[in-house]
């Protein structure tokens, strides 16, 4: 009776754990992505030196461009920006969907860089208010980093361990909001090429981020050339399983964090924002030089003519 029970358990734990699979839910790619996102105005919440245009505004000044196999988003690069404006044109984008227990795929060709430019793919609540229901940063970085971030940030009583299975390293375990000036709780990677300019050198590559009740949350990336992208992610397979994918860049499991008082369906963001919270307090140590941050963006056009995110595709696998 014992071995019978042991057995019954083995098959109900071990087995769904291994073929975990994710179905394709909803394609975006190129004009997919007019149909599927809405252009956000707002003040930039993180007080971002950035003025956020409306879609017709972002077709009409070619700020944001679909072909048959692009999407691209960018800042300004033309024009100088006078103090009284609101800051430098730019988008930010978000899906009008959102999903539950889901993994997404994004084939990113360029990411935004340079100095004073804060990029960011994350993902959101839709039913908030912020930050109830959960914020998770897949992609973040500032002006001339080279290796990503990925962080959460929640409501209390949310704790991740400094050690715990992933590639990249902890840089804070806190991911409650409220403390910390909003710091949340991040992993910064350590396989090269994951972030600004040396992502872009190597032709972009995939990140994958997979949010589900079981597994908490995990964050991939693999290079363009890197030999190890698995080969139902390089291919656009409709059907893909993370737990082949090997250890995940970042891991916020739901250990010492429950998942559903913290996290619901999240839509997808994409923004560029300048200076502001984070990029502007690090500025002076930035390797950026002498100008404030706010002067360098009114100023410096042609400095964001390489602040543009290029994607070839973003696919969200549900279960
Ligand atoms: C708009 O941007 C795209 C992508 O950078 C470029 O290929 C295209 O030529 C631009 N169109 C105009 C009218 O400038
Ligand atoms: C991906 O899809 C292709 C074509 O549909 C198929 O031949 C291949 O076996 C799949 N690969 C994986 C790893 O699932």
């Amino acid at each position: 009776m014992h071995i019978g029970y042991a057995a019954v358990y083995l098959t109900l734990v071990v087995i769904p754990a291994t073929c975990a699979r994710f179905r394709i839910a909803d394609t975006f790619k190129g004009r997919d992505f007019f149909d599927g996102f809405n252009w956000e105005t707002l003040d930039d919440p993180t007080d971002g030196r950035v003025n956020f245009v409306d879609k017709s505004t972002a077709m009409k000044s070619n700020l944001s461009f679909a072909s048959a196999d692009k999407f691209i988003m960018r800042a300004d690069h033309a024009k100088v920006v006078s103090p009284d404006d609101r800051g430098r044109d730019s988008v930010r984008i978000t899906s009008q969907k959102a999903w539950d227990d889901s993994t997404i795929v994004l084939d990113l060709s360029h990411m935004p860089e340079g100095c004073a430019t804060w990029p960011a793919f994350w993902t959101l609540s839709q039913q908030g208010p912020w930050p109830h229901g959960g914020e998770v940063d897949v992609i973040e970085g500032v002006n001339l980093q080279n290796s990503n971030l990925a962080s959460l940030h929640t409501t209390p009583d949310c704790i991740m361990d400094t050690q715990r299975p992933q590639s990249g390293s902890t840089v804070s375990t806190d991911c409650d909001a409220t403390i910390n000036n909003n710091q949340g709780c991040g992993t910064q990677f350590t396989v090269p090429k994951s972030y600004g300019t040396s992502f872009n050198n190597a032709g972009g590559g995939w990140y994958a981020m997979q949010k589900t009740a079981a597994d908490g949350i995990s964050v991939w990336f693999w290079s363009r050339m890197d030999p190890d992208v698995p080969a139902e992610v390089r291919n656009n397979n409709d059907s893909i399983s993370p737990k082949s994918w090997g250890m995940p860049s970042a891991w916020f499991p739901s250990t010492n964090c429950d998942y559903a008082s913290h996290f619901n369906a999240h839509e997808i963001i994409f923004d560029l924002t300048f200076c502001g919270d984070w990029a502007n307090s690090v500025y002076p140590n930035s390797g950026c030089g002498g100008d404030s941050c706010t002067d360098f963006v009114n100023n410096n056009p042609s400095a964001f003519t390489k602040a543009y995110w290029e994607v070839n595709s973003l696919r969200v696998y549900t279960t």
